[in-house]
C-alpha cells in the first residue's frame, strides 16, 4: 500500500488582517524550520494569499485556498477560480467545507464540480464531508458520509490529487469531538471509497491536547484545523503530534 505522509492543514476561515495574518504565517514558517514529519499547509483568506505566500517562501509550508469556483473565469461576482488560486501560489483548495455546504447551500454536485476545477488548475482538492449531530444520533453517519463521497468525488480521483477531510458538523468549532473509536470506524468506512494511498484528515475541534490521540489512529492521516490554526504555537504543537 502507498505510504501516506501526514498532512496538517490550517483553515483560517474569515480570520486574518495583514498585521496578525502575516505574524501568524511568519510564526508558522519559523517553527517549520525545525524537523517535522508531516506536510504543512495554511489556508488564509483570499485577501492574504499573496502576502502569506511571500511570508512562507523559503519554508516548506504550503499555501491553499479555502474554496474555489467551478468555472475558470466569468461573471461570478465575489468568486475566485482555481486558476486564480494557482496564480496566487496555492497548491491546494478546500472544497465542500460544511460551512459552505450549510451556509451557502452547496450540494455534492457543486463540490464535485469544484473538485474537478481544482484538478484542472493543477491543485490538490481537499474534499470535506461530515454528518450533522441529528444524523449521527440517528445512526446514519457512515451512510451520510458515504453518500457525500459518492456525490462529491469525480470518478477519475487519484491519491496524489485528492485529500478527504472528515469533519463532523457538530464537532466544528464546538470543542466536541467524536470518540476515537467513532473516528476510527468512520475513517475506515471512508477509505473504502477512495483510491489506495489517499490521505484522510480528521477535522473538528482538533487542539494541542487531543491531537496526539486522534492522529495516532491508523486511518487518520492528519488534521484540518480551524480555531487552533490561528495560533502558531498551537498549530505547531498539532504538527508535532502528527
Ligand atoms: P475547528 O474547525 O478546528 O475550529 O473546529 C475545523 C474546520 O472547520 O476545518
Amino acid at each position: 500500500m502507498a505510504e501516506r505522509k501526514p498532512l496538517v492543514a490550517g483553515n483560517w476561515k474569515m480570520n486574518g488582517r495583514p498585521a496578525d495574518g502575516l505574524a501568524l504565517a511568519r510564526g508558522v514558517a519559523e517553527r517549520a524550520r525545525a524537523p517535522h514529519r508531516c506536510d504543512l499547509l495554511v489556508c488564509p483568506p483570499f485577501t492574504l494569499l499573496a502576502a502569506v505566500g511571500e511570508a512562507l517562501s523559503g519554508s516548506d509550508v504550503m499555501l491553499g485556498g479555502q474554496d474555489c469556483h467551478s468555472a475558470p473565469s466569468g461573471a461570478f461576482t465575489g468568486c475566485i477560480s482555481a486558476e486564480m488560486l494557482k496564480d496566487a501560489g496555492c497548491s491546494h483548495a478546500i472544497v465542500g467545507h460544511s460551512e459552505r455546504r450549510h451556509t451557502c447551500g452547496e450540494t455534492d454536485a457543486d463540490v464535485r464540480a469544484k473538485t474537478l476545477a481544482a484538478w484542472r488548475a493543477g491543485l490538490v482538492a481537499i474534499v470535506c464531508v461530515g454528518e450533522t449531530r441529528a444524523e449521527r444520533e440517528a445512526g446514519k453517519a457512515i451512510e451520510i458520509v458515504g453518500a457525500q463521497l459518492a456525490g462529491s468525488l469525480p470518478d477519475e480521483a487519484s491519491a496524489d490529487q485528492l485529500v478527504v477531510a472528515y469533519e463532523p458538523v457538530w464537532a466544528i468549532g464546538t470543542g466536541l469531538t467524536p470518540t476515537t473509536a467513532d473516528i476510527a470506524e468512520i475513517h475506515a468506512a471512508i477509505r473504502r471509497h477512495l483510491p489506495d494511498g489517499t490521505r484522510i484528515l480528521y477535522g473538528g475541534s482538533v487542539n494541542p491536547k487531543n491531537a496526539a490521540e486522534i492522529l495516532a489512529l491508523a486511518e487518520v492521516d492528519g488534521a484540518l484545523v480551524g480555531g487552533a490554526s490561528l495560533k502558531a504555537d498551537d498549530f505547531w504543537a498539532i504538527a508535532q503530534a502528527a
